[in-house]
């Protein structure tokens, strides 16, 4: 497994693995890797030939007052889990790499990142966007992993990719969660044992929208009203949404009739968790 710091030596050695007709995979994270991120990486090389997982913790994207720079960076340890599961390239640059000394071009998806967490972190979808413009970019992948557990922004991620014509598939991958249905983050190391507890509430509230809709109970009012009643089972869960959305246009929707997001994001202590599940009415 290779460790590049620079662009140009990326861009060397996926010239190469191209040069030797290899299929290049791109998995993008922030690191302090966890099964989710696994997960995604397992893919990749299930898939392709050439495993390329970039390590960046994204300034752009973290708003003022959020966690940018307590957010965890256990890098040895990420580097051994890439080594075991199999990647060939590990990207870890720096923020000048990436963003030099003044950046001023930015790619924005209007509309999709206006609800949800677009909402509650202005600037945030931005910073996701020109990051994974200049990743993929700079890999120039065959295919580009991410999962379901940010489902806006994987859904933001393919439409940018599908307006800016740029050659890749998007893979999105199953959320991994906990025995108890958490979903798997690098932010639920900020929990204490009693506050993980209380987040499995969380997808409780996810899997009881599905059941409800399984149910023939399609009024989104109710469903959410329902959900919100078992977070706050909870009281050191503070909601920060909870909403169901038509799951291609991310607009809000009275009634279950086609393939829905139902996504949850609440703050519980120090950290903010999301999460959401597809619901589809043709699916019971
Ligand atoms: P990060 O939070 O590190 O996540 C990297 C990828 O792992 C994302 O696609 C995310 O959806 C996926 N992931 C995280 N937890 C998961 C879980 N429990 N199950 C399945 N997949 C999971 O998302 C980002 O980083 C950044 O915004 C990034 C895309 C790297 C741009 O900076």
């Amino acid at each position: 497994m290779e460790v590049a710091k620079t662009i140009a030596s990326v861009r060397e050695l996926v010239k190469a693995a191209r040069s030797r007709d290899q299929k290049i995979a791109l998995v993008p994270t922030m690191g302090a890797l966890h099964i989710g991120h696994i997960a995604l990486m397992e893919r990749a090389v299930k898939d392709c030939d050439y495993v390329v997982v970039s390590i960046f913790v994204n300034p752009t994207q973290f708003c003022p007052g959020e966690d940018l720079e307590k957010y965890p960076r256990p890098l040895d340890a990420d580097l051994e889990i890439c080594e075991q599961v199999g990647v060939d390239l590990v990207f870890t640059p720096t923020t000048e790499q990436m963003y030099g000394t003044a950046n001023l071009t930015w790619v924005t998806v209007e509309k999709l990142t206006e609800p949800l967490c677009g909402r509650l972190r202005p600037g945030h979808f931005r910073g996701v966007t020109t990051v994974c413009a200049k990743l993929f970019s700079i890999v120039q992948p065959d295919i580009a992993y991410f999962g379901q557990k940010d489902g806006q922004q994987a859904i933001v991620i393919k439409k940018m990719v599908a307006d800016l014509n740029m050659p890749l598939h998007v893979v999105v991958c199953p959320t991994v969660r906990e025995p108890d249905g958490l979903a798997v983050s690098s932010r639920n190391q900020y929990l204490t044992e009693q506050q993980k507890k209380d987040a499995a509430l969380i997808y409780k509230s996810l899997q009881n929208c599905k059941e409800m809709v399984e149910d023939g109970i399609t009024d989104t009012k109710s469903i959410i009203a329902q959900m919100r009643e078992i977070l706050s089972q909870a009281p050191a869960i503070k909601i920060e949404y909870v909403s169901i959305l038509d799951a291609e246009t991310l607009q809000e929707i009275g009634s279950v009739d086609r393939l829905v997001l139902a996504a949850v994001a609440v703050r519980i202590g120090q950290a903010r968790l999301i999460d959401n599940i597809l619901v589809d009415v043709g699916e019971q």
